[in-house]
């Protein structure tokens, strides 16, 4: 009697188990992965396009954009001392600038040449920014 509630436990213990695994490993509802060709991959192709075209469709939408928007994505690594709306903070405000004023502002900088007391903090920042990078940051700042 003993012996058959032992194997009646290791039994209820081992599908204990087997439920907790299974749901862990998520392996119940796997999708099909790797099974697209056929009719699966050309209405792959029909929507997306190849991975070439739809290469050359990112690089469109990237040279499409306009500057201030690519400034805006940039001036989050800003956003922090100047704020998010360039209305200043540990750095000046920069809201009422235009574009002219902040590339030269920018550029100096970025020739390690001070412009103001803390322009020490600026020099590591204008340091990492291309000529495009300025002139986008540049179209934002005039945006605000
Ligand atoms: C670590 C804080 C910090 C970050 C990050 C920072 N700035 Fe500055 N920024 C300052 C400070 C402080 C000054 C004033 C420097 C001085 O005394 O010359 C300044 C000055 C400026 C000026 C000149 C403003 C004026 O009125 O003369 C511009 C333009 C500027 N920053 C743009 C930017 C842009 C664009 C970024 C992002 C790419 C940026 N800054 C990131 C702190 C920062």
């Amino acid at each position: 009697m003993k012996a058959l509630i032992n194997i009646a436990l290791i039994a209820i213990a081992s599908v204990v188990i087997f439920v907790i695994a299974r749901s862990t490993l998520e392996i119940q509802d796997r999708p099909q992965v790797n099974n697209c060709i056929g009719e699966c991959y050309a209405a792959y192709l029909a929507e997306n396009g190849t991975i070439a075209e739809q290469a050359r469709a990112a690089r469109e939408a990237a040279s499409a954009a306009n500057p201030a928007d690519l400034g805006k994505a940039l001036f989050v690594t800003c956003a922090a001392c100047h704020g998010a709306g360039g209305e200043g903070g540990i750095g000046p405000q920069l809201n009422a600038r235009d574009a002219a004023f902040v590339v030269d502002a920018l550029n100096t900088y970025k020739s390690n040449v001070a412009r103001g007391p803390q322009s020490a903090m600026m020099f590591g920042v204008a340091a990492a920014l291309s000529d495009a990078d300025i002139a986008n940051l540049a179209a934002f700042v005039e945006s605000l």
